[in-house]
């Protein structure tokens, strides 16, 4: 059973949120670490399986590797499937040589490009790329791809791709990760291969205590799909179920990773139109309300489907403006829960104008709340 109210506190002011793999590559609406760790300490059995439908950045999932229980992350964004494994999967010794190697070997060629003159690059052609890079921008990250493409292991090849990945905004001409406008920045030469080279060194520490702290044989599987069929998944196999589902009309996922998707040749069009609760739904198309409850009840029902009975399912969510309305979202999810087979065995709320709570404090106006909603099978 459930704990009682008292022993849930989720309040992180102030927690280092940026610990071991956590940090690595910028990721909007993320919710702190603290919180999918405590409820699993609080409520999972090591050995069990925990899903994430709505998997982000991973973090659920990292947690759930260091806590020692099977994961399955689901994201539409094919950026989030990469992170997502790559947070959250050690790597060997071996593999670390690699990326050392890597590393050295790309030093030593931009001082020898230095020393001896710029040779000519070759460009991997992107849609938008005069726009939003600068050409040694591009010569020099279409540079990194082709080396990292010669490697042969996988998970280091990936590994690569989110350092680089993680650099992308910063050296392109897009202002800054949450404002989509060009402006000119005068990238100077070698400056996205020095970036590239100091983030790889940072990221291969975390890496490095994360894959030391991981001595477990835990399982991670992470699909590029839509939650609100979730087929892929049996009935009745999942213990429990930490996440977090997009506030509606707040961001768009998409967007925000598109030309790091571009570079790593990862689809944009089917996190595009199956986005659930997107600005571009709700804010350009100007969608009703109902078509976000229809999403969530479909996203509910698959989650109820896929828990085990008497299990429990965390859901962090805020409330959201659609055509001016306030809509609150605890009231929503607790209308529509018991028809599907769910019971609200608790409801934590953060009123976010009094930056008082955990989750995500720039979202703090209108009035708008977060939510912990923590539902049982029946
Ligand atoms: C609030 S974020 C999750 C953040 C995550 N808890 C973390 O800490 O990184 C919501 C995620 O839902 C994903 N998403 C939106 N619509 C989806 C859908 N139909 N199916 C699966 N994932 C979806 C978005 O791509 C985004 O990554």
């Amino acid at each position: 059973m459930l704990k009682t109210e008292k022993e849930i506190v989720f309040s992180f002011n102030g927690a280092d949120t940026s610990y071991l793999t956590h940090s690595l590559h910028p990721f909007p609406a993320k919710f702190p670490p603290q919180l999918p760790k405590k409820i699993l300490e609080d409520y999972a059995i090591k050995g069990q399986t925990v899903l994430d439908p709505f998997c982000g950045s991973g973090t659920t999932l990292v947690e759930a590797r260091i806590f020692g229980v099977n994961s399955i992350g689901v994201d539409v964004n094919g950026l989030s499937v990469l992170l997502s494994q790559v947070k959250a999967t050690p790597l060997s010794e071996k593999q670390f040589s690699i990326i050392e190697n890597f590393i050295a070997n790309i030093e030593d060629l931009t001082f020898k490009c230095k020393f001896n003159g710029r040779p000519k690059f070759s460009i991997k052609k992107i849609e938008g790329q005069d726009h939003w890079f600068q050409q040694n921008v591009s010569e020099e990250i279409t540079f990194l791809l082709t080396n990292i493409a010669q490697l042969n292991d996988v998970m280091v090849q990936n590994f690569l791709k989110i350092v680089l990945s993680s650099i992308i905004v910063r050296v392109s001409n897009q202002e800054s990760d949450t404002r989509f406008a060009a402006i000119q920045k005068n990238i100077p030469n070698y400056f996205t291969l020095e970036q590239f080279i100091k983030r790889t060194k940072e990221y291969n520490l975390r890496m490095k205590e994360f894959s030391e702290l991981v001595q477990n044989s835990t399982e991670l599987q992470v699909f590029n799909a839509d939650s609100r069929n979730l087929d892929f998944i049996s009935d009745n196999s999942i213990d429990i179920i930490i996440t977090s589902p997009p506030y509606a009309n707040t961001y768009d996922y998409y967007l925000y990773h598109k030309f790091r998707k571009r570079w790593l040749d990862l689809d944009v069009k089917f996190a595009q139109y199956n986005e659930i609760g997107s600005r571009r739904e709700y804010s350009s198309l100007k969608e009703k309300k109902e078509k976000w409850n229809e999403d969530l009840i479909k996203c509910f029902k698959e989650m109820q489907r896929v828990l085990k009975p008497s299990h429990f399912a965390f859901i962090v969510i805020g409330d959201s403006v659609i055509k001016k309305e306030l809509i609150k979202i605890e009231k929503e999810i607790s209308n529509f829960t018991p028809d599907i087979g769910f019971k609200v065995n608790d409801i934590l709320s953060s009123d976010l104008s009094n930056h008082s709570k955990i989750f995500n404090p720039s979202y703090a106006q209108k009035g708008k709340k977060e939510h912990l909603i923590i539902l049982e099978k029946i």
